[in-house]
């Protein structure tokens, strides 16, 4: 039985010095109780924040990679973390978009100041507008009080805007000039309010679409994507597969106390082929699930769950599953469709490549596909000659 000794490898960050974010936060257009609300709300912000900051700090390895895609993150990471420019992080779920969004923040120079998360997405959009700009007392029905916003809580510091793309039109004009101008009225007032942060907005939507489709405003999409950030989707990456595994049987093991030794060959090459839809998110609640569930000793296929030993039938057979099953009929346990759809085109692409050399403009003739295509569909699925 052979386990994976990969070892772990990960991103370290230079931790600017603090003492340039020391300075008292400005009164950045609030008025005495109004502020006084706000440095409530944001102290306590800032303690939780606090101890996110501290949280991350202490993990050894928060991000886990060493890909040469995830490498290329790391430098970008690396090199605009400390700007104040905006950064549009792009990925399918579960890739580490927020991961990415707190690295950026903690290895800035306002680290000392709090990161505002704001999920666009999982808030009512009558709801947004406030809990982004505040809003005055009386200014509607419940509006019992001065509320702080978003934007003010993350002054000198960081507000992440997740989800982005959900944003409604009515409220993408207003972002747009809090974002150009460093200003914004608070719901029921008119009086302008001012603050000084750095906006890290993120999308599992393709913006362009909807800049295209007209439900994103163009201007706004150009403004957030200063500095794009597109994370790969695990199957691009799988040689960090087993990287990730190890590292989340030890975050389980050391903080729940399992003896869970490794993960032998076999099963660590069923969990290298399947095709992670929900990315590292699904991975982590699958290494969580056999800690729990085994607890000790070693991960055997038989404990890995029903969908991944479909890829192992698949992956094993030696004739063509499908044409069996669609003269048999489909089992009543069913198939994964997209594993096998996908599956067959990289078998289809990986043949034309391996008969063309690599030619990838003989590779698309073969398939009739235009090359663009084929390079997009390479590169998505993370094909490459060592794979053949
Ligand atoms: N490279 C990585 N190393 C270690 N853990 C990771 C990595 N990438 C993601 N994770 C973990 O996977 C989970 C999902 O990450 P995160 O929430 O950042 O993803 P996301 O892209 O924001 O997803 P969504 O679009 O669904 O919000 C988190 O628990 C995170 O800690
Ligand atoms: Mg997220």
């Amino acid at each position: 039985m052979n386990k994976s000794d990969n070892t772990e490898t990960s991103l370290q960050f230079n931790i600017p010095s603090t003492s340039e974010t020391q300075n008292e936060p400005a009164n950045n257009g609030w008025t005495k109780p109004a502020l006084d609300q706000a440095s409530e709300q944001a102290q306590s912000h800032l303690q939780t924040q606090e101890k996110n900051i501290s949280g991350w700090l202490a993990e050894a390895t928060p991000f886990i990679g060493q890909s040469a895609a995830i490498k290329e993150i790391f430098a970008l990471i690396e090199k605009v973390a400390n700007t104040d420019s905006t950064v549009l992080i792009l990925g399918e779920s579960g890739t580490g978009k927020e991961l990415v969004a707190r690295a950026l923040h903690n290895n800035s120079i306002r680290r000392s100041r709090p990161f505002v998360p704001v999920n666009c997405g999982a808030i009512p959009s009558e709801l947004l507008e406030t809990e982004l700009f505040g809003h005055l007392k009386g200014a509607y029905t419940g509006a019992i009080a001065n509320r702080v916003g978003r934007f003010t809580l993350a002054h000198q510091g960081t507000l992440f805007l997740d989800e982005i793309g959900t944003m409604p039109a009515s409220l993408q004009v207003k972002i747009l000039r809090a974002l150009q101008l460093k200003e914004f009225e608070p719901v029921g007032g008119n009086k302008t309010l001012k603050s000084d942060c750095r906006v890290i907005a993120a999308t599992n939507i393709d913006l362009e679409v909807e800049v295209s489709k007209g439900t994103f405003r163009e201007d706004l999409y150009y403004r957030l994507n200063v500095i794009p950030i597109t994370l790969p989707s695990l199957r691009e990456r799988r040689e960090d597969i087993p990287l990730l595994i190890n590292h989340f049987i030890k975050h389980f093991n050391t903080k729940k106390g399992y003896k869970i030794e490794g993960v032998s060959a076999e099963a660590m090459d069923v969990l290298c082929r399947y095709n992670w839809p929900g990315n590292v998110r699904e991975l982590e609640n699958i290494c969580q699930r056999l800690c729990i569930l085994k607890s000790a000793g070693t991960i055997e296929v038989s404990d890995l769950p029903a969908k991944l030993h479909q890829v192992r039938a698949l992956s094993s057979s030696t004739t063509t599953p499908w044409s069996h099953w669609l003269t048999e009929g489909i089992p009543d346990a069913g198939i994964p469709f997209d594993d096998l759809v996908t599956q067959f085109e990289n078998d289809l692409i990986n043949k034309a490549l391996e008969q063309t050399r690599w030619n990838k403009n003989k590779a698309a003739q073969l398939l009739h596909l235009n090359r663009t295509t084929l390079v997009e569909k390479i590169k998505k699925r993370g094909l490459a000659p060592s794979h053949n």
